[in-house]
């Protein structure tokens, strides 16, 4: 059985197709652009030993791996969750290569009915890993056909309706499924209970980016000092998908504007003039901080309410923004909601006011 990733195609035609990316779309936006996706992507590392930071799940992961292999045994499904853009796709794709069996992929948008989960599940084959990304958004009838397949490895069918109704018990092949969600809490209880494997993915350090970043640089051929990838990891959020978009933006400042070679202070050139400052914040991060400070006085305010002010959906405002800025300390989150720290306030150059939060933040106090 290959474990190439072009195998995908089978089912990945039901992805949700990304399209051209928006001219003013974020460049640290962690939502996949096309390139990104596995099958084009020479940057997606295809062993463990290639993957790079979440060292505990990775060694979870191996036991899991080893113990499944010497019983000769699909390993039990996972679940993957975590913010966008951490890798959950690579790593689903790496426990198939590690454990030598196919790779189907699909998200949960795309599966519309039960229907179409019947047709994927009665596709795969022995053993192969299947991949439902986004797996919180299936509908609860396509759930309902997951469970029985999850725990017995089969479905029931039913055709017609009426008296003319007939139900069909139909064996699959085993197999394990890897679910990705950034929402843990949306997934059902039913659905969670059946994941035998649960690995929260965490934001990387900027030591670990540094590391994807010269790999990655490998890869395409850019040269980039040690500085050089120190900079742009420490303005990359934590997240390889940014910190790889980075590096292609700036490979092209170093070409045009200078000799080629990624420094520190070409880094810090290119993405000053990207708007990206030095915690890697854009003028979005930078505008939901300074909504809370000007119409909330610093917080508390509540999800839905920051997000009419600002125009943002919750969703984002919670996927997208708020790891980021909770992890550097920007904001934090109280039972009466969001409050903005101090550490904003003294980066976006504003007195934090007398009652202003302070944070645990990693970063040093300014
Ligand atoms: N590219 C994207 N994510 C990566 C990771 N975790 N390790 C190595 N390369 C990567």
């Amino acid at each position: 059985m290959s474990t190439d990733y072009k195998d995908e195609n089978l089912i990945s035609t039901t992805f949700d197709d990304p399209g051209e990316p928006d001219e003013d779309a974020r460049l640290v936006d962690t939502g996949s652009l096309p390139g990104d996706e596995a099958g084009d992507n020479p940057l997606r590392p295809q062993t463990i030993s290639d993957y790079i930071g979440q060292e505990s799940v990775k060694e979870n992961l191996k036991i899991y791996i080893e113990a499944s292999k010497a019983r000769k045994e699909p390993l039990d499904h996972v679940l993957l969750y975590g913010p966008p853009g951490l890798g959950k796709t690579t790593l689903a794709g790496i426990i198939a290569h590690e454990m030598g069996v196919g790779f189907r992929i699909t998200s949960g948008p795309a599966i519309e009915r039960p229907g179409d989960l019947a047709a994927i599940l009665s596709a795969l084959t022995p053993g192969d890993v299947l991949f439902i990304d986004e797996c919180h958004r299936m509908s609860r009838a396509v759930e309902e056909i997951l469970y029985p397949a999850m725990e017995d490895f089969a479905i029931d069918i039913v055709t017609g309706k009426g008296q003319g109704a007939m139900s069909y018990h139909l064996p699959l092949p085993k197999f394990t499924l890897v679910g990705a969600t950034t929402r843990a809490g949306r997934i059902s209880a039913p659905m969670r209970d059946r994941f035998g494997v649960l690995l929260r993915l965490e934001l990387y350090t900027p030591e670990e980016l540094a590391l994807i970043i010269r790999r990655s640089a490998g890869i395409l051929g850019v040269a980039i000092d040690h500085d050089g990838s120190l900079e742009l990891a420490s303005r990359s959020r934590g997240t390889p998908r940014i910190a790889n978009r980075l590096l292609k933006r700036v490979r092209d400042f170093a070409q045009v504007e200078s000799n080629g070679v990624i420094t520190e202070d070409l880094a810090r050139r290119a993405l000053d003039r990207l708007g990206i400052d030095e915690l890697g914040l854009d003028k979005i991060d930078r505008m939901l901080l300074d909504s809370i400070i000007r119409f909330f006085g610093g917080g508390p305010v509540g999800l839905e309410t920051l997000a009419a002010a600002t125009g943002e959906e919750a969703v984002t405002i919670e996927d997208v923004y708020e790891p980021y800025l909770m992890q550097i300390g920007f904001l934090t989150r109280t039972p009466r909601g969001r409050c903005v720290t101090r550490q904003a306030y003294l980066h976006l150059g504003l007195k934090p006011p007398a009652g202003a939060v302070g944070s645990q933040s990693i970063l040093p106090e300014f």
